[in-house]
């Protein structure tokens, strides 16, 4: 990995050394300075916003400050899009500057440049980082030839409440899981070597704590222990830094009161001194000017100050630093040093993505051959089908039967190309997506009804009878309900996590027509429907998949591919459990029948689905759990056995869990996984190694240690079954 390496490569800090010798104070400032383009022209964001057609997004008038370029003034741009404007802009850098130092332009390519690809929640749910790695390089492909050198992506923040909207744009729940995706996605994103033109330079984002806000408000205010922090939020930035990640992202939200944007505990403390971390630091957009908002600031020169001496290095579009950096250093009070070594590690990223030598990495012509190939396409109908989670399957009503001769498909979600792309889709257009509806009709040769039925979020109620009347008509009913694109993401919680407007009720008048009913929920975060669970007769989870969206499910539905998906993120009974999460600790007073006990009077503390969990059309049995204890490891085996008549993949989870410790520890904690594959009657034996090491914890002083004592142990397909054992770590075993 050649990326911002924890080993300094000496030739590019001289080549530093020689450039920071050269530049003014504005120069230096100015790589610190990243701007957003400012639109100048009348262009009507409301009527975008109703009808987002890419071809309106021709016309707009863009304002770039070129004179800033000329006078080195700026550092890099975001939200530019096309090699030929990137390259103009690029070529005024280097042609007009005085010192040519080149712009690094960024953008969000999150899951899919063109090519747009399941939601990364979704993609969690494969639970193949592998699949994961290569859905980001394609996404890195496309937009490195747009001209981009950097993506504001991977986003790792781990979401333990699905009200929260950007549960959708990370891995889950899980810091397992999420560091597996979290380093297969900046492996993908970034290549082995940053220099090669078809890669980008990543970003790990929001840092850190983001998915904690409380009460899973957006930017709500977090509060967690540092214990929390560091064993659930950290560990999947910690391993994309081991990745080799060039960039993190600041946040937005404050931690115990110091808010991430100027937080020289986790910006440099933890994420530089403690994780080794090498390259820069970006702000979230506008985030160093809310610190004036959070009341941590007085201005915006104050905010810059604190943002820049945390360890923030690059400001995101308030140019905070341009206007008060100067001065407090001409005044003496911010060393100079702080503002170099903040442009020192971003020319530190330029170095490394060889944009000194190679500063216009594409061109028109690579740009229009490299999007949305056929070999691109074929992995986002892979990775979505992939991504979908078979959540109930009644008397194995799917994969859906020969026979069937009539299919009433409705739904507001059925046939809506924009919203199967999800949110940070705007490099995409829905025009090239392939809707469940048309994903249905090109898979059967079975006559295929279609009413949408009601609008995704009517406030009023809606008239069902042309649903109704197909429902009547058909043997099996296929209803795709859920979320519009625009109901998850950033700044869009909810307050309720049923489906939204009249989606329930149509439902159950559906579900009166007595005809076999399938659910396909799209959505953007896990949904409490316990209505639909009970009811349904099979119920898939199909998330928000990206322009392969019909494909897949259709493949899923027929049985082209049999399912293989299992749960990143727990679904809830009700809103009121959540934030719920399998890895909590037990408390005093466990749920029970005793009234005094950790409950609610008016539903169940389980949730609705656990994490880890999804069925196939075809059944696994696991036998023979074994453990073995030595100096070094402990190895963890159990027999998986395919039961049922189809091949299929199954994810096999292992949990561990620490029942006396000196700082109480979680019910479960994930700490391995394996998808295999198994043929009909076909059993493996699978094994697990974990070292001692990984088997401690965060103590009441914050040093991780591993206590002796007896472990618990399960082997099993998802966080709520399996097979148990335990096994005893001596205190001389582990001194070894
Ligand atoms: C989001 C970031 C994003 C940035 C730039 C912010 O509002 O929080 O995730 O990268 O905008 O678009």
């Amino acid at each position: 990995m050649t990326t911002p390496p924890k080993h300094l490569q000496p030739e590019i800090e001289a080549k530093i050394d020689a450039l920071l010798s050269q530049m003014t104070l504005l120069e230096k400032v100015g790589q610190l300075t990243q701007l957003g383009a400012s639109i100048v022209g009348g262009f009507d964001f409301t009527a975008f916003m109703e009808n987002p057609d890419p071809e309106l997004l021709k016309d707009i008038q863009r304002d770039f400050h070129e004179d800033w370029i000329k006078e080195g003034a700026v550092g890099s741009y975001l939200g530019v899009q096309g090699a030929d404007e990137i390259n103009r802009l690029q070529k005024i850098a280097i042609e007009e500057s005085r010192l040519g130092i080149p712009l690094i332009f960024g953008l969000d390519v999150i899951h899919g440049y063109r090519t747009i690809f399941p939601i990364p929640l979704a993609e969690a749910c494969s639970w193949e980082p592998e699949l994961a790695r290569q859905t980001a390089e394609i996404a890195a492909r496309e937009a490195a030839a747009a001209g981009l050198h950097w993506t504001f992506a991977p986003m790792v923040d781990i979401a333990r409440d699905a009200r929260w909207g950007r549960i959708a744009e990370g891995s889950g729940e899980d810091p397992f899981l999420g560091s597996a995706f979290a380093a297969a996605r900046v492996r993908g994103f970034q290549g082995d070597n940053l220099a090669d033109p078809q890669h980008l330079a990543a970003c790990a984002k929001h840092y850190i704590g983001y998915g904690g806000a409380l009460a899973g408000r957006d930017y709500n205010t977090v509060e967690m222990a540092l214990q929390t922090l560091y064993e659930i939020y950290l560990p999947p930035f910690a391993a994309a830094v081991e990745a080799g990640v060039a960039t993190f992202m600041s946040a937005f939200n404050d931690l115990n009161g110091v808010p991430t944007t100027a937080n020289r505990f986790t910006l440099t403390d933890i994420l530089r001194g403690q994780l080794g971390f090498r390259g820069f630091v970006v702000s979230d957009s506008n985030s160093i000017g809310e610190l004036v908002t959070h009341g941590y600031a007085a201005d915006r020169k104050d905010a810059g100050q604190k943002a820049l001496q945390a360890g923030v290095d690059m400001d995101m579009v308030t140019e905070s630093y341009r206007w008060g950096i100067p001065e407090l250093v001409e005044t003496g009070e911010l060393p100079l040093e702080v503002v170099d070594e903040a442009v020192r590690r971003v020319l530190r990223v330029k170095f490394l993505l060889g944009l000194f030598d190679h500063p216009y990495r594409s061109d028109a012509k690579m740009e229009s051959a490299t999007q949305l190939r056929a070999d691109h396409l074929e992995i986002a109908r892979e990775a979505a089908r992939r991504a979908i989670v078979l959540l109930k399957n009644e008397q194995g009503i799917l994969p859906l039967k020969e026979n069937i001769q009539k299919i009433a498909v409705i739904g507001p979600l059925a046939d809506s190309a924009f919203d199967m792309l999800g949110s940070w889709s705007f490099t995409g257009s829905y025009k090239n997506a392939v809707t469940i509806l048309a994903g249905i009709k090109a898979a059967t040769e079975a006559e295929v009804l279609y009413a949408s039925g009601c609008e995704t979020n009517a406030q009023q109620p809606e008239d069902f009878s042309a649903a109704w009347e197909i429902a009547n008509q058909a043997d099996v009913v296929v209803a795709v309900m859920g979320e519009s694109a625009r109901m998850s993401g950033e700044a869009a919680s909810r307050l309720e996590l049923g489906l939204p407007g009249n989606q329930e009720a149509l439902l159950k008048a559906l579900k009166a027509t007595g005809k076999p009913l399938v659910v396909i929920l799209s959505n953007g975060r896990p949904l409490a429907v316990p209505w639909v669970a009970q009811n349904a007769d099979a119920l898939l989870e199909t998330w928000q998949l990206g322009l392969q969206a019909g494909p897949a499910v259709a493949d899923v539905l027929f049985g082209a591919y049999n399912p293989s998906g299992k749960l990143a993120a727990t679904f809830p009974y009700a809103v009121g459990q959540t934030p719920i999460y399998y890895n909590h600790p037990n408390t005093g007073r466990p749920a029970g029948d005793f009234w005094f006990t950790s409950k609610y009077i008016d539903g169940p503390v389980t949730p609705l689905y656990p994490f880890g969990f999804g069925l196939s059309y075809t059944t696994f049995a696991y036998a023979d759990l074994d453990v073995e204890v030595d100096a070094a490891k402990i190895t963890i085996r159990a027999n998986v056995t395919n039961t049922g008549g189809l091949s299929g993949e199954e994810v096999v989870q292992l949990y561990l869990a620490d029942p006396v410790a000196s700082r109480v520890r979680p019910v479960k904690e994930l700490k391995g996984f394996q998808k295999i594959l198994l043929a009909p009657g076909e059993t493996r034996k699978v094994t697990f190694e974990l070292t001692h090491s990984s088997l401690g914890f965060y103590d009441a002083e914050l040093r991780y240690v591993v206590e002796p004592g007896q472990f618990k142990v399960w082997m099993g397909p998802n966080s709520a079954e399996g097979l148990e054992s335990e096994f005893w770590i001596s205190r001389e075993l582990l001194l070894g």
